[in-house]
Parts: structure tokens; C-alpha cells; sequence
């Protein structure tokens, strides 16, 4: 699995994230190499970061990330009928805020290694309802070939423990074959089943063609 380098400002569109959306603790799920906590940090917010590479220390992730970065261009390029380039304009700017958002993951690693958590899910070492919002960004769904419905239902099931608000979980189409993953609505009312509110939401942003919604998954 690659570890990707999105920016804040692919996340702000991803998630629809609002100025009060930054208000509280932010938990990026699955960061990998996203600039996430970086800029939100920068900017006043509290945020932390869990993955499992995390383990492997700043050093030999910067190492790892250009390969992964190039690794997920050519993917794009073998499979181009599957993207679409309004939001980002052009492949030049998209290349741009990875490689900013690469820098910017590297540098606050190295300066606060306490807000990036080894963690791998189903399982978050961190205290139940102690963050406000859970953003998830191309994991669930993504490796849907991989991962099975009994895994993503427990990996919401621990998201939605740690969080006293929303967990927000982009896209809904998994990255081999750009197709929805068939067992949403199935998982859906499971999560419904166990008193979790479920909303698909429609977001400003598109990149594989007609991924173009989040799942909210409401806590409280
Ligand atoms: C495609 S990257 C996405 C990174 C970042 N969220 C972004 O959008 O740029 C997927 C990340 O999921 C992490 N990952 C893989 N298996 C995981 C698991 N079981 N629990 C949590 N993270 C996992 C990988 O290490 C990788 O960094």
C-alpha cells in the first residue's frame, strides 16, 4: 500500500472540513504522509496523526516517499481515463501540493513525533471519546480488494469509539477498479444497527472520476 502525501487543502476539500470543523481535537486516521496535522497545527489547531509505518521513525520514511510518490503517479498515468483534473488544474499542481505536503509531514515528525501514533486499525491506542473529529482518507473503501466488509465494520466501529463527534471517511470507490464498494449499504445498516448515524455527503472535490462523496458517521 502506498503511503500518500495529500495536503490540507486536498483534505479541506475532501471533507467538506469547515473553520469550526477545526474548533476541537482532530485525529487523522491513516495519515501516512499527509501534511494534515502539519498545516492544522500551524494554523492553531490541535491535531495528531495514527499509521502503522509511523514505527519506522522520520528517517526511513523520508527515505520510502519519493518512491511512493512516484509509484502513485505512474498508477495514474496507466489508468488516466479514471481521473479527472478540475479540482487540481493540472498534474503539475497536484505533484506540487504532495511533494509540499511530503515536506511539511517530514519536518513536523521530526519536530513533534508525539502527534504521529503507530497504530493499525481495527485498533487505536487512544482513550475513548478523546478526540472531536476522525478524518479517514484512502484507506477504508480504497483497498476494498484487500481489506473485507467484518474489517471496515470494525474499523468504524474503533473510530467511532474515539471520537465524541464525526468520523469522516473519503472516498467510497476503491482505487483498482474505480467502482463504489458493493457492500456500503449492507455496512451502513449495520453501523445504523449499532447506533451510529450514517450520512453519504456529497463533497467539493472529485479525482477518480465520480468519487465525489464522504461517509459521515455521526458518535454522539
Ligand atoms: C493511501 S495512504 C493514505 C495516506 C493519507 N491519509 C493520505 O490521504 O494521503 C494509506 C495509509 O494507510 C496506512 N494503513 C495501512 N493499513 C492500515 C491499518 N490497518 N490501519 C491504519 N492504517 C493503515 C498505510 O500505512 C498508508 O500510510
Amino acid at each position: 500500500m502506498i503511503m500518500s502525501s495529500r495536503s490540507f487543502a486536498e483534505y479541506r476539500a475532501m471533507f467538506a472540513l469547515g473553520d469550526r470543523d477545526l474548533d476541537g481535537v482532530v485525529l487523522d486516521c491513516a495519515g501516512g504522509a499527509s501534511g494534515f496535522v502539519a498545516e492544522a497545527r500551524r494554523m492553531g489547531a490541535r491535531a495528531l496523526a495514527t499509521d502503522p509505518l509511523y514505527a519506522h521513525g522520520a528517517a526511513t520514511l523520508a527515505e520510502r516517499l519519493s518512491g511512493d510518490l512516484e509509484q502513485g503517479d505512474a498508477m495514474i498515468d496507466a489508468n488516466a481515463g479514471r481521473f479527472v483534473w478540475e479540482w487540481y488544474g493540472s498534474a503539475a499542481r497536484r505533484r506540487e501540493l504532495r511533494v509540499g505536503a511530503r515536506r511539511a509531514f517530514i519536518a513536523d515528525l521530526r519536530r513533534r513525533p508525539g502527534s504521529y501514533v503507530a497504530a493499525s486499525l481495527p485498533h487505536l491506542p487512544l482513550a475513548g471519546r478523546s478526540v472531536d473529529l476522525v478524518l479517514c482518507s484512502h484507506l477504508l473503501f480504497t483497498w476494498a480488494d484487500r481489506l473485507d466488509r467484518e474489517w471496515h465494520r470494525a474499523a468504524i466501529m474503533e473510530m467511532s469509539r474515539v471520537s465524541r463527534g464525526e468520523v469522516r471517511i473519503f472516498p467510497l470507490v476503491r482505487m483498482g477498479d474505480g467502482e463504489p464498494v458493493p457492500f456500503l449499504g449492507a455496512l451502513v445498516a449495520e453501523l445504523r444497527d449499532a447506533g451510529l448515524g450514517c450520512e453519504v455527503r456529497e463533497v467539493p472535490y472529485e479525482f477518480q472520476r465520480g468519487a465525489r462523496h464522504m461517509l459521515t458517521v455521526t458518535c454522539s
